[in-house]
Order: C-alpha cells, then sequence, then structure tokens
C-alpha cells in the first residue's frame, strides 16, 4: 500500500498514535500521555494535561521517566481497540520495572473494557471515562492507596467550557476547540453515543474567549469540534445562565460568526457536519467571512437510500447530493470531504455500486474509507447480521480508495496554475529545505522554505502535485 493510501486510511479517526509534550519541566511530577482516535480526543487530553498541570504534574515525551501514564482511547473500529490493547500489553511490562509507575486508560474505551483491562487481564490501574477527568487526581490517590480507581460516569452537562487546555504542541498555529460533547444520533454502525454519551453544547462565551486567548498567543487557526457540529445550539433550556440577553439561543452558524469576527488573521475550520442538519444559513455564515475555510466534511457513509436507512442516518442519497448542490452554489470553489464505509450490514453489490456512482457525481476532494467492524450495542450489532464476507467488504473498499485516488489526484491537478493562500505550519517533514502549510480547501502544500516563518499567510503558485500534496513557490500576491 502506497503512503498517501496509508494516509487517506489512518488520517482523521481512529488509530492514530501521537505522543505529546509540554516543555514545562518546573514541577516533579511527570505525566505521560498518548492519544489515540479523532481529534476530539486529542482536544481532550489537552483538558486533561490542564487539570494534572493544576495538580502538579508536568508533561513529558519520555514514557521512562513518567510517574503516570495515560492512553487516551479509541473504540471506532475493532483495530483501533487493538491497536490500544498492544500499548497496554508494552506499558505492562515497563511496570515490571517501575510498579510505582500508574497506567491508566481515558476515553471512549474505559466504559466498556472497565471490567476486563482492570480485573481480568490487570492492565491498567485506572480508568476514567470522558466525562471523568476532572476526578482524575482523586483517582490516582485511590490508586496510591492500593484501590481499583474507576469513574466511568458518563455527564449531561459537563463540557469542561472553565478548563483552559494546556496545548500539547508548544509553539502551534493550529488548535482544536471542542465546542460540544456526546452525540443523540445512534447512528447504528456507530458506537460513539454509548462511548461519550448525551450530546451538549458549550457556553458560546467561554468558546469565544479560548479563540481570543489562542489568537493572542500566536496561533492562526481554530477547528471547532463536534460530532454533529451542526446540532451546536446553546439557550435557556440548555443550561442555566445567559451572560448576553442579547442572544438568548445561539446556533452553529452564529456560533461560527462570533468565532469569526475574533481577527480575520485567524482561520476558522470544523468538524464534523452531519448531512441531516448542515443548514444554508451556516452555508452562507461560510460564504461571508474569509477567513471562514471554504472546506467541509460531510460524511455520507454509502451512496444509497436503503442502507442509509439500515445505518439510521436520517437522510437519503437525494438528500445528500442536494445538499452537495447547495454547499456549490453557495459557497464558490469550496471543498468536500467524506467517510465512507465499505460491507455495512446486508449491502448487496447494487448498493455498493451507488456507493460508487456517488462518488462519480459528488468527485471528493478528499476522503476517509473503512470496512465495516461491528460494535458492542449498537443498534446493528442489536438488529442486523454482520453478513458482508470479509473478502467482500475489502474488495469492496479497494475500490472505493482506488476511485478516490484518482478524485483526489483530478482535485489536485485542478489548482495547478492557481495560486493560493497558504497558513503556514512549519518545515516540511519530507525535506528540510521545504516548508508546509495548507490552503483554506485544506489542501497541503509545499514550497521552498525562503525566509518565511510558520504562521505567516503567504501566496503560493501551485506548479505540480501529486494525489495528496501540491507543490508549488512563493508569489508576491
Ligand atoms: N460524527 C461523525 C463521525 C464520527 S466517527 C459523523 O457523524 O460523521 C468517524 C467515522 O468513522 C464515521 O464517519 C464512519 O465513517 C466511521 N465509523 C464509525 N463507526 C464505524 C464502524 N462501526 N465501522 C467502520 N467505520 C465506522
Ligand atoms: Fe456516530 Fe452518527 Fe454520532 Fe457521528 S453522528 S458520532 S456517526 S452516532
Ligand atoms: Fe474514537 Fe471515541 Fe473519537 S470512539 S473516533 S475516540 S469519539
Amino acid at each position: 500500500m502506497s503512503t498517501e493510501e496509508k494516509e487517506i486510511l489512518e488520517g482523521r479517526q481512529g488509530e492514530v498514535l501521537e505522543s505529546v509534550q509540554n516543555a514545562d519541566a518546573t514541577t516533579s511530577k511527570k505525566l505521560y500521555i498518548e492519544s489515540y482516535g479523532c481529534q476530539m480526543n486529542f482536544s481532550d487530553s489537552e483538558v486533561v494535561a490542564s487539570i494534572m498541570s493544576e495538580n502538579g504534574f508536568s508533561t513529558t515525551r519520555d514514557v521512562d521517566e513518567a510517574d503516570v501514564v495515560l492512553i487516551n482511547t479509541c473504540s471506532i473500529r475493532d483495530n483501533a481497540e487493538k491497536r490500544v490493547r498492544n500499548r497496554l500489553t508494552e506499558f505492562k511490562k515497563k511496570k515490571a520495572d517501575n510498579p510505582e509507575m500508574v497506567v491508566g486508560i481515558l476515553g471512549c474505551m474505559a466504559e466498556r473494557l472497565k471490567k476486563s483491562l482492570l480485573e481480568q487481564e490487570k492492565l491498567v490501574d485506572l480508568v476514567a471515562g470522558p466525562d471523568a477527568y476532572r476526578d482524575l487526581p482523586n483517582l490516582i490517590d485511590e490508586v496510591g492507596t492500593g484501590q481499583k480507581a474507576v469513574n466511568v460516569l458518563l455527564s449531561r452537562d459537563e463540557t469542561y467550557a472553565d478548563i483552559s487546555p494546556v496545548r500539547l504542541d508548544k509553539g502551534g498555529i493550529s488548535a482544536f476547540v471542542t465546542i460540544m460533547r456526546g452525540c443523540d444520533n445512534m447512528c447504528s454502525f456507530c458506537v460513539v453515543p454509548f462511548t461519550r454519551g448525551r450530546e451538549r453544547s458549550r457556553d458560546p462565551e467561554t468558546i469565544v474567549q479560548e479563540c481570543q486567548d489562542l489568537f493572542s498567543k500566536g496561533y492562526r487557526e481554530v477547528t471547532l469540534l463536534g460530532q454533529n457540529v451542526d446540532s451546536f445550539r446553546w439557550n435557556i433550556t440548555n443550561k442555566g445562565e445567559i451572560k448576553n440577553k442579547e442572544l438568548p439561543t445561539v446556533n452553529f452558524a452564529q456560533l461560527l460568526i462570533m468565532v469569526a469576527k475574533v481577527s480575520p488573521d485567524l482561520r476558522v475550520r470544523f468538524s464534523t457536519s452531519h448531512p441531516k442538519d448542515m443548514t444554508d444559513e451556516v452555508l452562507h455564515a461560510m460564504a461571508s467571512f474569509e477567513n471562514i475555510c471554504n472546506y467541509i466534511h460531510l460524511p455520507v457513509q454509502a451512496g444509497h437510500s436503503a442502507v442509509l436507512k439500515r445505518m439510521n442516518r436520517g437522510y437519503t442519497r437525494e438528500w445528500y447530493l442536494e445538499r452537495i448542490e447547495a454547499i456549490h452554489k453557495i459557497i464558490p470553489d469550496c471543498a468536500v470531504s467524506t467517510d465512507i464505509i465499505s460491507g455495512f450490514c446486508a449491502e448487496t453489490d447494487e448498493e455498493h455500486e451507488d456507493t460508487l456512482s456517488l462518488m462519480d457525481i459528488v468527485a471528493f476532494d478528499f476522503a476517509y474509507m473503512f470496512k465495516y467492524s461491528e460494535r458492542p450495542k449498537t443498534l446493528a450489532e442489536r438488529k442486523f447480521e454482520d453478513d458482508v464476507p470479509e473478502a467482500v467488504k475489502s474488495k469492496r473498499l479497494t475500490e472505493i480508495i482506488e476511485k478516490q485516488l484518482s478524485y483526489s489526484l483530478a482535485s489536485n491537478k485542478e489548482r495547478i496554475g492557481k495560486t493560493e493562500k497558504v497558513l503556514i505550519e512549519g518545515i516540511s517533514k519530507r525535506s528540510e529545505e521545504h516548508m508546509s502549510g495548507r490552503t483554506g480547501r485544506n489542501s497541503m502544500v509545499v514550497f521552498p522554505k525562503g525566509n518565511f516563518k510558520k504562521g505567516d499567510y503567504i501566496n503560493v503558485k501551485i506548479l505540480d502535485c501529486t494525489s495528496a500534496t501540491l507543490l508549488g513557490e512563493a508569489v508576491e500576491h
């Protein structure tokens, strides 16, 4: 498999591994934290680092000097869980040499696997679910007294709104800002509503404050995060006090505008949009602010309405295509990416063909593509047979990936000759002599480094491309 295919498969959700650090090393106790899964988990790890730093922990990149090791886990597909298990086995070996080290799991595997990881396999000392991070210092104390420390209670109102996350990529220019937690959608394949609980929105004033703070610290891009950002809603029933009486309710379009007004030099992105809820009002907000990036991630999952119905997605093929038309009508030159699942329960060849035909109609700029993986407790597990053979799932996935690669390449080729405004993220991973950054449409651009520095906006003329990257050179305007 080529690197590009791997990037497409592993790029966003599910199995990405990254260790993180915070340079402040003045305190005595050390925390090592590793995150798997979606952007939400990465953002949560920054909240965790903040809670822990209040309690005297600084973060380290070196697991061998850690007093506490926390793994922020993902349950979205079986292979995501397997990776975490392998990693925990490695930590167990380290613990044999250093019995004082506390090993804990956080995140989406916590609820489901607390018993087996803690009691049967004895792989961890501590388990904390996504709404229990404020309790971490107590849980760590409990481990010290020899108890099994568990808190997997899900909350209806925890949003960590008052916590100022510790940014784990010091000197970064792009940050995640969580605007809501949980999910109420109950797509039949999905474990998230079980692992993260009910949907709740965060106080918009705290969101804007966090974005202002990031901008003043040199950040130039925020990505607003939620499982379904279009259902963001802050109002009286959604927790109390409205400080700004002018705004009795705030929907996602209004929130976008509030964040866009922080500064024209702060790029605003968001993820994930849901086809059943994405309104024209959001599209108009995007069109009216240059700094709201022309990029929408709109997961389709499947191209046939009967499959979408079994998936409980709440829209049809036609509805989805109408939303795509609305995007292109309201926002000229908007990039669109998607998520696709191959081999969902009872998917026929014809239904799969319709996924391919929808890809031909939409011509996505980018996609994340997965084989269906049955998850415990979900509606699909209870109602349907996971009956598409593994080989068929794989064959269909390969067809989907091949098609997408050709559309990704075509989409990049179209940019050749154009000049794009790029926000520089740093030195390119593949060459010291080049820098890389993103266009508003979210394409990665590589160009000779000149005297530029990260955080600068520059215009780059696109000269060449692969299916994953644009190559170009800086121009005056
Ligand atoms: N809230 C987002 C997606 C969250 S999960 C949304 O509604 O689009 C990210 C992606 O993982 C999903 O879009 C889906 O394509 C994939 N996914 C979720 N559950 C899966 C499963 N059981 N098997 C395979 N892929 C899955
Ligand atoms: Fe899962 Fe659906 Fe919620 Fe996305 S919208 S997190 S796919 S239940
Ligand atoms: Fe995984 Fe949980 Fe995110 S299951 S994809 S870490 S919401």
